[in-house]
């Protein structure tokens, strides 16, 4: 067994730059046990997709974050955390509204809206891509789409990202992230009544579904938080994680060309920055991986981050951003039957702001006055702001 005793994966250091602690797991073996955690961990590409195409084995029940309280109130009854039936039960909700065909309809109006935005930029074209594009681009979708206040955005966006830190260990971030969870739940009980939603919103749907008996009462407001929470912060840092290497490597102009397609353009970003960094499974029977036996009732940590830099999958260009990369096989939006529900929904936002930067800017450069700051998170990867020019 591979034993990686002393190092915290949370500590700050290593959440500014995972890598090289990722490496150092890939080059263990296949699965790693973090004593520091109390768990095992998958840190190459070919474990990671095995695990999440055998949820009978690495089961997300009571499994994703790191902490027993968490796990039960925040995660239990969530699509995320749950398997089976109930899963399929509780996936089906929304599926419509997050097929292709349903998600393509909202292209015009994703299109419209991430151009006023971009038209909105100062003249000079300084911005940051993180507080004056990604952020209210996302979150005026998502508030939208669910049928929440456009006035509550600010707030929703705080509760969302609090809400993922807590899937932490039992750190001061996770200690401080708590309470706003707790409000999240508080929010979405109070805010998302059957009075205050519109039907045809997809938190209406929500409420359908439990008028019709899809769903248990009970399970609207877990189910309601499992698309506010994951739609969120997610696409923000996809997208400017995206534009954060694409100006820092001077491939913008491959992108505003078109020479490679959005989609390609996400997936690398995807494969080089996870926006989740990981999710917990909890093995239901005793399981061999490599050498090592991970026994039954264990947490299991799916390394994304990590599975996305395996030069066993990617080659020695790693650690390189390259747009023209086939990156397709990437799981930072996960696979199997817990594959990411808003995909479809996340590739359009996507595609909408890369296509409006594209109109508007032939050059798209790191604004040298300016540091890009990262924001340190429990679970999640991304900027807090990322600095850029236009021209
Ligand atoms: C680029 C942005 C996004 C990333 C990187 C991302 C990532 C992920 C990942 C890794 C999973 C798999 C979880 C697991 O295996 O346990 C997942 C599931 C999920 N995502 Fe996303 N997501 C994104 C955008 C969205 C959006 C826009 C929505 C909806 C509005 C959404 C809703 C969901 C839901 C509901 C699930 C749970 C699916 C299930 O358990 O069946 N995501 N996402």
């Amino acid at each position: 067994m591979h034993a990686f005793g002393d190092i915290d994966l949370f500590d700050d250091a290593t959440l500014s730059d995972p890598y090289p602690t990722y490496a150092r797991l890939r080059e263990l073996g296949p699965v790693v046990r973090l004593e520091a955690h109390g768990v095992w961990a998958l840190p190459r590409h070919a474990g990671v997709a095995a695990a999440l195409r055998d949820p009978a084995t690495y089961s997300s029940e009571r499994a994703l974050a790191l902490t027993d309280p968490v796990n039960d109130r925040f995660l239990a009854g969530t699509v995320v955390g749950t398997d089976g039936a109930a899963h399929a039960r509780l996936r089906r909700v929304l599926s419509r509204q997050l097929a292709p065909r349903a998600v393509k309809s909202l292209a015009l109006g994703m299109h419209e809206r991430a151009r006023a935005l971009v038209e909105g930029l100062p003249g000079d074209g300084v911005f940051d891509a993180v507080a004056d594009l990604a952020a209210p681009f996302v979150a005026g979708v998502v508030m939208r789409l669910m049928g929440l206040p456009e006035q509550d955005r600010v707030l929703l966006l705080e509760l969302a990202d609090a809400t993922f830190d807590t899937f932490g260990p039992d750190n001061a971030r996770t200690r401080a992230a708590f309470p706003h969870a707790e409000e999240m739940f508080r929010y979405l009980d109070r805010v998302a009544t059957r009075d205050r939603i519109s039907a045809d919103s997809w938190l209406g749907a929500i409420h359908t579904a439990a008028d019709r008996g899809d769903i248990d009462e009970a399970q609207a407001v877990p189910l309601m938080l499992s698309y506010t929470v994951a739609g969120m912060d997610t696409t923000i840092h996809a997208i400017t994680s995206a534009l954060y290497l694409s100006a820092h490597t001077g491939q913008w102009a491959a992108i505003r060309d078109r020479a490679v397609p959005g989609e390609a353009v996400l997936a690398e970003a995807l494969r080089m920055e996870a926006p989740i960094q990981f999710f917990g499974r909890r093995t239901t029977r005793e399981v061999r991986v490599g050498d090592t036996r991970i026994p039954a009732g264990d947490q299991v940590l799916l390394l994304y981050g990590s599975a996305g830099r395996d030069r066993g999958k990617w080659g020695p260009s790693a650690d390189t951003f390259d747009v023209t990369r086939n990156s397709r096989d990437h799981l930072a939006l996960g696979a199997g039957i817990h594959q990411c529900a808003g995909n479809h929904l996340a590739a359009l936002e996507f595609d909408a702001v890369l296509t409006a930067l594209a109109t508007r800017f032939r050059n798209l450069a790191p604004n040298p006055d300016r540091v890009p700051t990262r924001r340190l998170h429990n679970i999640l990867r991304g900027w807090h702001t990322v600095p850029l020019i236009g021209e």
